[in-house]
């Protein structure tokens, strides 16, 4: 008796015939593909993506510094100072330019040409108590007026060092003053904001339309209509809020 109990366990595999198991096969494989193409009625709107300048996010120096000596375009002539002002004298009070009429000094309080230019010698720069600079050293020219920024910039705190960390691979350069300001009108103007991040479930949870995209059709990511009364099971003073 015993023997005879495994015999009746055995599968009985001939009761699935081969064509059923075929015609199972070829369902299941239609539902598949019927599955796979329905449309779901769920679109999902994508935004086209926000263009980005690379000029906008160039990372090299904004100006081009004067270099020993120094040399400026006047009336579309590149010229040393020198060629000039070795016959000009300096007006020092004069703030009628004809030959620098590109100059617009907008620097707060600093009013005056000669507070930066050493008014008899102009390939120089110099300081108020007459301390000279070469064009070069032209962030030495800003520190007397401008200590902390001008030590927080030695630090590097203040403006940007480029190049390598790791003196073993390269040399570090840490951009001047005036390639950066432009030392008659220093202040930046405003700078325009790149765009934002915009991913998939970005936009107005409330009515589900995705940004920058007028079609009021629902995005499915964003959350469900509604969902905010899931607000009260927080405790109550963070729903406050
Ligand atoms: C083409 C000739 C010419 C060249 C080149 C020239 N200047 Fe002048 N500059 C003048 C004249 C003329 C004046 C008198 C004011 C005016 O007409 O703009 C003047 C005035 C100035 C002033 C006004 C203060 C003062 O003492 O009268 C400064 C500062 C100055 N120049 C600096 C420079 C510097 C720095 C350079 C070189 C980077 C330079 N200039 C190159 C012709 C020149
Ligand atoms: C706050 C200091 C400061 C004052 C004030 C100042 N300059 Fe300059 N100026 C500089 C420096 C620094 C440079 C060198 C800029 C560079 O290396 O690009 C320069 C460059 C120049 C140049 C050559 C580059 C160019 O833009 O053409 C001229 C010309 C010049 N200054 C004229 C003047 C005149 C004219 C005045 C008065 C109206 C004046 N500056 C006032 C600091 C000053
Ligand atoms: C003789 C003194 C003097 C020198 C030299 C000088 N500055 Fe200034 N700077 C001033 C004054 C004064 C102000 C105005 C501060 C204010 O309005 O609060 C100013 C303002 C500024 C500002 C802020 C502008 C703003 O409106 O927010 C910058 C940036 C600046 N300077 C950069 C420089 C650079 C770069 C140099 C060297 C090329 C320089 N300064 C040289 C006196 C100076
Ligand atoms: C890599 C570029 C860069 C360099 C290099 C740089 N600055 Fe600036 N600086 C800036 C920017 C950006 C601001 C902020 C401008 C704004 O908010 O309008 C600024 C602001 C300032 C201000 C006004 C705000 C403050 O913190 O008081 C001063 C003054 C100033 N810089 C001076 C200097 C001096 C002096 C040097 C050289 C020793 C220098 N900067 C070098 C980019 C630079």
């Amino acid at each position: 008796m015993s023997q005879k109990e495994p015999a009746a366990k055995k599968p009985n595999t001939s009761s699935l015939d081969r064509p059923a198991l075929w015609g199972l096969t070829l369902i299941f494989f239609a539902l598949a593909a019927i599955f796979f193409f329905l449309p779901t009625g769920n679109s999902i709107p994508i935004p086209d993506p926000a263009s980005v300048s690379p000029k906008d996010i160039d990372p090299s120096p904004r100006f081009t510094p004067l270099s020993d000596p120094p040399k400026a375009m006047v009336n579309g002539f590149e010229r040393t100072c020198m060629d000039c002002h070795v016959s000009i004298d300096s007006q020092p009070h004069s703030t009628d330019l004809h030959q620098h009429a590109n100059i617009e000094l907008q620097h707060g309080i600093n009013t005056r040409c000669v507070t930066c230019h050493d008014s008899k010698n102009r390939n120089l720069l110099a300081t108020l108590d007459n301390k000279t600079f070469t064009y070069a050293q032209s962030s030495q020219l800003c520190s007397q007026c401008h200590g902390p920024v001008y030590r927080q910039w030695e630090r590097g705190i203040h403006g940007k060092t480029l190049g390598y960390w790791d003196a073993k691979l390269g040399k570090s350069e840490k951009l001047t003053c005036t390639q950066c300001h432009d030392p008659h009108h220093p202040r930046f103007d405003a700078i325009k904001p790149l765009p934002g991040p915009n991913t998939l479930r970005m936009g107005d949870q409330e009515t589900g339309d995705s940004q920058d995209h007028g079609d009021h059709k629902r995005n499915p990511l964003l959350l469900p209509p509604h969902s905010k009364t899931t607000d009260s099971h927080l405790p109550a003073h963070e729903s406050k809020h």
